[in-house]
């Protein structure tokens, strides 16, 4: 990026008009957007074209400027992606560094373009475009990740593993059921940016600085060409809206957390007291100084960048609180998060993708874990509800009673004799082993959404339908 230095302290070329003298350094430094935005210039580009476009149209300029204008476009388009193009700092923004440009190539028609209308709606364009592509990206990229779950809960619909609440041993449950857990989860993610691409899909241009435009321009007509289902219906609104951005943030924030989420698993998982997966060499790094370890850096590193995406949110929601309507510069501030966001989310979906792929799930170390701990308690309790008509509370009880023995004998509830089961509660017959085991235990738990594997392959294929 050219910093300006060069270039002599004039008042600005493209509004400069009213001015005497050029901005003091710390203005024009404070001012430019230039560094951050020159992302968006694709977008631009495309949204000056379906202006012109339709300003020829609407005869509201010629044939042969609009012409001039898109050729003039274009060639800017490969000296940007050719990395030809200078941008210059004193030009504040994308949108002047192009124009500025487009006024040397082609001359006078230059000034053609921002005929009806403004920086203000062109940004809001531009945005919203750039935005509308990531949550598309990111819609793809959720669908990968889904997939990888599904496979692995396929693979591992009757692996068993203990499940926990409070990182307690609880119940039993498969590793199938647990990763579908996720694909719950990131399902919700997906639907929420498909809600949020509708949500966003109207048109900003045409609703100029803040008013609308006594030129006749088709904003039906922008709407379409730019891919858009219908042109935004309130220009005020328009050029002081940045939910798309937020609701983004929201998006990929949430997202995060479940990334998260599933990052500390991964990192409680693939310790060695756990031990239930080990991961691949291509996601985790050694130690420098201990030569057993072998670290799992890359879902630490996912568990954190939840903390920039995060902060991302609360920086924009705090920048647009208390803006009167309708454009204040403050919304400038807008795109770095996004932009931070977007990558750093991508950077998380496509990491975690690759270690769900590769995780190396020891299912010997997650059956083990699944029966210490009492997790089969509740089966106890179910079957004398079942078997010895026992009200829950009761079952419940004397299930306690049998633990505790248990816990005195130093062995699990399925090695406990019959006759100390029968002194604790005389109903109980041998039949009560049967349940006690953790595969029994898995199997039994056949309601809708429960961990028996009959049940999660109904899920997984419900899933496979709509991914
Ligand atoms: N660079 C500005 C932004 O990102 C573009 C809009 C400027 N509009 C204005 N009236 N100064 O918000």
């Amino acid at each position: 990026m050219g910093d300006g230095t060069s270039e002599t302290k004039s008042s600005n070329q493209m509004w400069g008009g009213r001015f005497a003298q050029g901005p003091a350094a710390i203005m024009e430094e404070i001012n430019a957007s230039i560094g951050f935005d020159k992302k968006l210039f694709a977008q631009d580009i495309r949204g000056s074209i379906a202006h012109a476009t339709m300003l020829a149209h609407q005869g509201i300029i010629s044939t042969e400027d609009k012409d001039k204008i898109v050729h003039g476009l274009d060639t800017i388009l490969s000296e940007i992606e050719s990395g030809q193009f200078e941008f210059s700092r004193r030009l504040e923004d994308i949108h002047m560094n192009v124009e500025a440009r487009l006024a040397t190539l082609i001359g006078p028609a230059a000034g053609r373009l921002h005929t009806a209308r403004s920086r203000n709606d062109q940004v809001a364009l531009d945005f919203r475009l750039w935005v509308k592509e990531e949550l598309q990206k990111c819609e793809k990229m959720l669908t990968d990740l889904i997939a990888a779950f599904l496979d692995r809960a396929e693979e591992h619909a009757e692996t068993v593993m203990p499940g926990f609440t409070h990182l307690q041993t609880a119940q039993p449950v498969t590793f199938g059921h647990h990763c579908m857990a996720y694909v719950e989860m990131f399902g919700r993610d997906r639907s929420r940016v498909r809600h949020a691409i509708e949500h966003m899909d109207e048109s900003p241009i045409g609703a100029a600085a803040l008013a609308g435009t006594g030129f006749p321009i088709d904003r039906h007509m922008t709407a379409k060409a730019l891919g858009f289902r219908e042109p935004t219906r309130n220009s005020i609104d328009t050029v002081s809206d940045r939910d798309f951005a937020l609701e983004f943030l929201s998006i990929a924030s949430i997202c995060a957390v479940h990334l998260s989420r599933l990052a500390e698993e991964i990192v409680i998982w693939s310790t060695p007291q756990f031990g239930f997966v080990r991961l691949s060499d291509a996601f985790s790094t050694g130690s420098s100084i201990m030569p057993q370890k072998k670290n799992p850096d890359a879902a630490e590193l996912v568990r954190a960048k939840t903390g920039r995406i995060n902060g991302s949110l609360v920086a924009l929601l705090t920048v647009m609180k208390g803006l009167p309507l309708a454009y204040s510069k403050d919304m400038q501030e807008d795109k770095e998060q996004v932009f931070d966001s977007a990558e750093s989310l991508e950077l998380a979906i496509a990491a975690m993708t690759g270690m769900v792929c590769d995780l190396d799930v020891r299912a010997d170390r997650m059956k083990a874990a699944a029966g210490s701990g009492y997790s089969t308690a509740t089966d106890l309790a179910d079957w004398l509800v079942r078997e010895a008509g026992l009200p829950f509370r009761d079952a419940h009880h004397v299930t306690g009673r049998a633990v505790a023995l248990a816990e005195q004998k130093a062995c699990e509830l399925a090695e406990l004799s019959l006759e100390d089961l029968q002194a604790i509660h005389a109903d109980i017959t041998d039949k009560v082993f049967d349940v006690l085991t953790v595969e029994a235990s898995v199997a039994s738990r056949t309601s809708f959404g429960g961990t028996a594997p009959s049940e999660v392959r109904k899920q997984i294929a419900w899933w496979r339908a709509r991914n």
